[in-house]
């Protein structure tokens, strides 16, 4: 049985929780929120005090589903050595911390896993590397997904263009999408990202632009807005990875 440990309880966290509970092969045995009252009605024992406490547990995986700034107080307290799975992971833009986990990564063997999220491609973007010319990404969502919340937009607004790097920093709740596409290809400061707020869309849109040498591509992907920060789909993909990554006998693999 594969041991887990949840980081963050909310609107994924929870979901996982229950997608697991019928699991014969991975079990959850940690969680963490700093919300006492979202972790109120789970056995006593699995509720981890602080980050300390759930990297000090001895756990196969943690699955990080709560803020960037989680993963960069967890990943030091990560003590007992499990691999780590991060769902924020605009945190990946700050290139200081990016190469400390790598080091640190690369002294203790302990692996850390991007899961595809909300986007799909990445594989194909990742073995393109080398070819690849331009990248940019556009999102659209309800400014409510996007955190603006102290002034009324009226009308579809571009909120921001700039580097994948900036937007990472402008929103790091919100801009997930743009930061595994930058990692998977030209990297943060070459991907070219562009919000735009619609007060009138239920639906999270990302359209994606990949040009370079002898390949044109553009991948349109949409979800509908389910968690305050999450498309519907966000979940179940986080979901499928985990399983992907602790049991390697699904019988049939898509690489
Ligand atoms: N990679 C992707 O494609 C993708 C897609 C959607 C969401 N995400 C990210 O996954 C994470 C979890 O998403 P969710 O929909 O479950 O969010 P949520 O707001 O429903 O839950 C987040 C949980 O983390 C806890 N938390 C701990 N520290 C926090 C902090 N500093 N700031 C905010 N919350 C904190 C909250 O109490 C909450 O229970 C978010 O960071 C989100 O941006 C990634």
């Amino acid at each position: 049985m594969k041991k887990i440990g949840l980081a963050g309880f909310g609107f994924i966290g929870s979901f996982l929780y229950e997608r697991l509970k019928n699991n014969k092969k991975i079990q959850v045995d940690a969680v963490w929120d700093p919300i006492s009252e979202k972790t109120a009605a789970l056995d006593r024992h699995l509720v981890c005090k602080d980050l300390e406490d759930l990297g000090s547990r001895s756990l196969d995986l943690i699955v990080e589903v709560a803020h960037a700034d989680v993963v960069r107080n967890l990943w030091p307290l990560m003590k007992s050595g499990a691999d780590l799975m991060i769902a924020s992971m605009t945190c990946l833009s700050d290139p200081e911390f990016r190469h400390r986990m790598e080091r640190d990564a690369g002294q203790t063997g302990q692996q850390i896993f991007l899961p595809h999220g909300a986007v799909l491609g990445l594989d194909g973007l990742r073995d393109g590397r080398s070819l690849l010319t331009s990248v940019s990404i556009t999102t659209t969502k309800h400014p409510e997904s996007l955190g603006i919340t102290d002034r009324k937009i009226e009308k579809p607004e571009v909120v921001f263009t700039g580097t994948t790097l900036e937007a990472c920093r402008t929103f790091p709740r919100n801009v997930n999408v743009h930061a595994a596409v930058a990692l998977a290809g030209v990297g943060f400061e070459a991907t070219q990202s562009t919000v735009i707020a619609d007060p009138h869309t239920k639906k999270m849109h990302h359209y994606i632009e990949v040009r370079g040498r002898g390949l044109n591509w553009n991948l349109e992907i949409e979800s509908f807005s389910a968690g305050v920060v999450t498309g519907s789909y966000t979940p179940e993909s986080l979901y499928q990875s985990l399983v992907s990554v602790l049991t390697r006998d699904n019988g049939f693999c898509i690489i």
